[in-house]
């Protein structure tokens, strides 16, 4: 096929090789860093596809002046960079790539509860601080997450999974509150649908598996961390700016909860002397919920996948606006 593709980033071989057997043309950006807006939008114009993903700002300006694009390939479950209205307003389907890093970001999310719980990272720089004294029979305590409750923020794929890891390991007891209600998951998981309130009220462990919305920008604020139990833990696998990161650091000094457990940070980068870096109850990491082997390789041959499929039948297998195509 003689069609152009842009690929932003350098991504996984699997799915990329399928586009070249395909005998799709592709133009790799071959420098560490994401495009410039400008950068983007130059490449783009010579190119029929884009296969890009949350680093680069497709916004109105770049979709307007790329309206010509036939199809946008994110390699990513979120597509919040993405002005998904305007590609839908100019007729450009969005690909996504769904379920392929369920397992992998529900991991970190359960690894960072538990080393919230037991202060792990902070520990880790004890020694590297030279500060690994005697044993101490009153000193670095954690806490236990047997029989506790999980309050899952946006029960879908991925809070599935995070939910099934806490419920085989711990015994915990299921709460959640969704935009609507997922009876699928309340069946599998005996989770049962609360309110907000009574989401922030009840939860030991509240863990955030939303898309970044209008709604949902910024929600989690000083006032909601205040509703939360002294002893809750935080979790934010999802998106930074669905928390204000001001106002986490502030609600933790305070005692208003317990800690913090991110792989997303608001904003992105964190710089490196931010204050959730050196509290004992915090541990954070840079963004790499999808950042397995498996998990990328897949996101690859899915993102390839919906191009492929898109140029060979008309159909796009993992789509976010569907309704742009012809039935
Ligand atoms: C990663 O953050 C993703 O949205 O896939």
């Amino acid at each position: 096929m003689e069609k152009r593709i842009l690929v932003t980033r350098q991504f996984p071989k699997a799915g990329l090789a399928l586009l070249e057997n395909e005998n799709f043309h592709l133009t790799q950006w071959e420098k560490a860093r994401p495009m410039t807006s400008f950068e983007l939008m130059d490449q783009a114009m010579n190119h029929h596809a884009l296969f890009c993903t949350l680093t680069d700002r497709i916004d109105q300006g770049f979709l307007d002046h790329c309206r010509h694009l036939e199809i946008i390939s994110q390699f990513a479950v979120g597509y919040d960079n993405i002005d998904i209205h305007t590609a839908t307003r100019l007729g450009i389907p969005v690909g996504f790539t769904p379920d392929a890093m369920s397992e992998a970001t529900a991991d970190i999310a359960f690894g960072l509860m538990i080393a919230v719980a037991r202060k792990l990272f902070f520990l880790h720089k004890t020694i590297i601080n030279g500060q690994w004294g005697f044993f101490n029979p009153t000193g670095n305590l954690g806490c236990e997450l047997k029989h506790k409750t999980l309050g899952i923020f946006g029960l879908g794929r991925i809070g599935v999974k995070m939910a099934q890891r806490c419920k085989s390991a711990y015994g915990m007891e299921i709460l959640y509150h969704n935009r609507t209600r997922n009876k699928v998951a309340e069946k599998l998981l005996d989770a049962s649908y609360v309110d907000f309130n009574t989401l922030l009220s009840q939860s030991d462990v509240l863990s955030v598996h939303c898309a970044l919305t209008p709604e949902t920008k910024e929600l989690f604020n000083r006032a909601v961390f205040k509703k939360m139990k002294p002893s809750a833990i935080f979790i934010n696998t999802a998106r930074g700016p669905i928390h204000q990161e001001q106002d986490l650091i502030l609600a933790i000094k305070a005692g208003e909860i317990w800690g913090t457990g991110l792989d997303v940070t608001n904003p992105e980068p964190m710089q490196p002397d931010n204050p959730l870096l050196f509290m004992e109850n915090a541990c954070v990491l840079p963004h790499v919920g999808s950042g397995t082997l498996e998990a990328r390789d897949q996101m690859s041959i899915l993102a390839a996948m919906n191009i492929i499929e898109f140029y060979k039948n008309g159909r796009v297998p993992h789509i976010v606006n569907p309704e742009v195509l012809k039935p």
